[in-house]
């Protein structure tokens, strides 16, 4: 049995609330042993900190951990992805090719967002959760893999059964082993071992100069709500030590830095953070472009002719008040005109814009697609295949996920 000390330092999972005890205990309980987990828990709560950990402590820690972002791969071609296919099954299967099944033999595949895996691909998943069998996309022959399941959702897989998206069965098989990842405010104790190594890391990497948080700021921000958790927490340490310029931190900076963070319950991130006016006006121009650019996208595709009750829903542009507040809903042409003519913009073309928009987004939160994807009002998987398309990151599909 591995103590807790050690798992924390090679886990890197901060924490001394009784609530990370529980998940730290979970983790010393149900990593040696070979079977599927669900790591449950809202958005940068830690969910991957965990899944890693289970892998890192388990018995398959030598091999492999391959992880798969369910809601980031298109409907289409999820099944070939996960578990490859055979020569000619579709068009533009020019080989055999192996899925992660296949190359996680031996190791453990992590299933991040399985809420958002298709219903029908999710009874394949079940047969190779309880079998270890699967056949290749095209092929008749049945084939067998080694591979634990971890999986993760911050969905709740309960109403999505409900709702008819996800199967009972598979959910059943799935929740047997679950560890809840707390949410930051439900352990604030742990809030200033988390803003300590948080800044001294990114003050140690950029050569800033650490003079420490006054007690009253961290006071301070255990009062904040931290609807985007250790995720958002990490981001507004960083940035207000680089705002605040090596200074020490204190409550009133605190203050002013977490006033202007906007939340409202149905979005789950801060939007505009710790700008000056016109960066933060220049950001909303960006968006409005971008989300204007998906509107003629839109009317293109009907226009020439495909159906739009095909069109996927998830391309449709949302503008409801909930996902961009402070981008009110406007009449799109006249403003379409008034933002390129302001001069703001300058010489540039949609295409620039919108890869602009999408770097900005994805830079300010960290990199989490899923946080950018909702701030910019798209889907992830609309968002991933713009990722691919402006190649703004290589290799998405197969990357090793250790760079969240
Ligand atoms: N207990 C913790 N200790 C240290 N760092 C943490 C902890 N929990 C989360 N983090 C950090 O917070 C960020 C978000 O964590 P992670 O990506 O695992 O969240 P998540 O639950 O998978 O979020 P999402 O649902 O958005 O994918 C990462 O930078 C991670 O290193
Ligand atoms: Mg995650």
């Amino acid at each position: 049995m591995m103590d807790f000390e050690r798992l924390q330092k090679t886990s890197g999972i901060i924490g001394r609330s009784d609530a990370v005890r529980q998940v730290l205990e979970m983790i010393t309980q149900v990593a040696p042993v070979d079977i599927s987990v669900l790591v449950t828990g809202e958005s940068g709560t830690g969910k991957e900190v965990v899944a890693k950990a289970i892998h890192k402590f388990s018995k398959r820690s030598q091999e492999e951990l391959v992880t798969v972002n369910c809601g980031a791969i298109p409907e289409g071609i999820i099944e070939s992805e996960l578990f490859g296919h055979k020569k000619g099954a579709y068009t533009g299967a020019g080989d055999d090719r192996k899925g992660y099944f296949e190359s996680a033999h031996k190791g453990t595949i992590f299933l991040d967002e399985i809420g958002e895996m298709p219903y029908e691909t999710q009874v394949k998943l079940l047969r190779v959760l309880e079998s270890g069998e699967f056949m290749r996309v095209g092929d008749s022959k049945t084939l067998r893999t080694d591979v634990r399941v971890i999986a993760a959702t911050n969905k709740d897989l309960a109403k999505l059964v409900e709702n008819g998206k996800f199967r009972q069965d598979l959910y059943f098989r799935l929740k047997t082993v679950t560890v809840e990842v707390p949410t930051l405010r439900n352990r604030l104790e742990d809030l200033h071992l988390l803003v300590e190594r948080f800044a001294l890391e990114f003050t140690r990497s950029n050569d800033i100069p650490y003079r420490g948080f006054v007690p009253e700021a961290i006071r301070m921000m255990k009062h904040h709500d931290w609807p985007g958790n250790v995720r958002e927490l990490k981001n507004f340490v960083e940035s207000i030590l680089v705002l605040e310029k090596g200074e020490r931190i204190t409550a009133e900076m605190v203050e002013t830095r977490l006033g202007h963070v906007r939340t409202s319950p149905t979005q789950n991130l801060p939007m505009v953070m710790n700008q000056s006016p016109e960066q933060a006006e220049r950001e909303l121009i960006l968006r409005q472009l971008l989300l204007l650019r998906q509107d003629v996208e839109w009317v293109k595709s009907m226009l020439a002719g495909r159906n739009p009750m095909t069109v996927n829903e998830s391309e449709i542009p949302v503008y409801t008040s909930e996902i961009q507040p402070e981008v009110s809903r406007v009449p799109v042409a006249q403003n379409f005109d008034d933002y390129i003519q302001s001069g703001t913009i300058g010489d540039i073309n949609l295409k620039d814009l919108e890869k602009e928009a999408l770097e900005r987004t994805l830079k300010y939160f960290n990199n989490s697609r899923r946080a950018a994807a909702k701030s910019l009002g798209m889907s992830e998987r609309t968002l991933y295949r713009k990722i691919e398309e402006y190649g703004l990151e290589p290799k998405i599909k197969r990357r090793k996920k250790n760079d969240d």
